[in-house]
C-alpha cells in the first residue's frame, strides 16, 4: 500500500495569468509529485489545496467535542469533529506526507496551522499519561515520511544560515511531524523570491532539481511486515 498525501498551503495558485505570481512552493511539489508517479506505483494519492481550501479553525466547541468521550458525544459534536476525522484519516492513510509552504511572517501559513490544529487531537494521534513524567505527549502514528518543500522572500534560515533565528516555518514543521507518525525528513527550499535576481533564479532551479532528484530516489521497498517501507538511497 503505498499512499501520498500532498498538501499545498500557499494562498497562491500553481497557474496564474501573470507568471510572476504562480506560487513557487506549489509549483516545486508539483516536479516532486509528477516525478514521483512516473517512478513509483501509487496507490493512492491524496491532495489538499489548504491555503486556498482552508479548513475551519478550531473553537470552544470543538475542544468541547474532543474532550467528550467518543459513546456519549452528541449528534452535533460528532458533526463538528466531522472535518477533523477525515483528515486525521488521510495522514493516518499516508506513507509518505509532501507539504509545500511559504513562509509568511517568518512561520507557517495561519490556514497550514488550522490544518495542522484539525489534526494534532487527543487519543486520535497522540495520547497523554502524566505516568511519562515531563513528556506526558506521545504519538500513536509512525513509520512515516514527510517531504518539506518551502519558499521564501528573503533567504539564510539554516542553521547556519545569516537570518537563523528567524526561521520558524521549518522548526515548527519538525516539531509538528512528530504528531503525524513522521520519523524521516527531507526538506527542498527555495529562497530569495523577494530580490527576483540572479540568486532567486539559482536557489529556484535547484529546488526543482533537487525535488526531481528526491523523487527519483524515494523508493517504495514492500518488506516483510505489513507496513510498506521507504528508503532513500
Ligand atoms: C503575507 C506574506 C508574508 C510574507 N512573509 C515573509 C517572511 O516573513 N519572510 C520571507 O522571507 N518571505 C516572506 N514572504 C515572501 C514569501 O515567502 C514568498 O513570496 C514565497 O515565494 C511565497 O510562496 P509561494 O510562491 O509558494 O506563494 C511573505 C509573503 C507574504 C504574501
Amino acid at each position: 500500500m503505498k499512499t501520498i498525501l500532498h498538501i499545498d498551503a500557499s494562498v497562491r495558485s500553481t497557474f496564474n495569468d501573470n507568471p510572476r505570481h504562480q506560487s513557487i512552493s506549489k509549483n516545486i511539489a508539483k516536479r516532486f509529485i509528477q516525478t514521483l508517479k512516473k517512478q513509483s506505483n501509487i496507490d493512492e494519492y491524496i491532495y489538499r489545496d489548504v491555503g486556498i481550501n482552508p479548513p475551519a479553525f478550531i473553537n470552544q466547541d470543538w475542544i468541547g467535542a474532543v474532550f467528550t468521550p467518543e459513546e456519549k458525544r452528541t449528534t452535533a459534536q460528532k458533526e463538528i469533529l466531522a472535518l477533523s476525522d477525515q483528515l486525521i484519516a488521510e495522514v493516518s492513510a499516508a506513507d509518505l506526507i509532501v507539504i509545500s509552504s511559504p513562509m509568511y511572517n517568518y512561520g507557517m501559513p495561519a490556514q497550514l496551522k488550522a490544518w495542522f490544529d484539525q489534526i494534532i487531537r487527543i487519543n486520535k494521534t497522540f495520547d497523554f499519561d502524566l505516568a511519562r513524567g515531563d513528556f506526558p505527549l506521545q504519538p500513536l502514528l509512525s513509520g512515516k515520511h514527510l517531504v518539506i518543500i518551502t519558499s521564501s522572500g528573503e533567504f539564510g534560515f539554516d542553521a547556519d544560515g545569516i537570518r537563523a533565528n528567524q526561521g520558524h516555518l521549518v522548526p515548527h514543521l519538525r516539531t509538528l511531524s512528530k504528531y503525524l507518525g513522521v520519523e524521516h525528513i527531507y526538506e527542498i527550499a527555495s529562497e530569495y523570491q523577494e530580490f527576483a535576481d540572479a540568486r532567486h533564479q539559482n536557489s529556484l532551479e535547484n529546488a526543482l532539481n533537487q525535488a526531481e532528484s528526491l523523487a527519483e530516489k524515494l523508493i517504495f521497498v514492500d518488506q516483510k511486515s505489513p507496513a510498506t517501507q521507504l528508503e532513500y538511497k
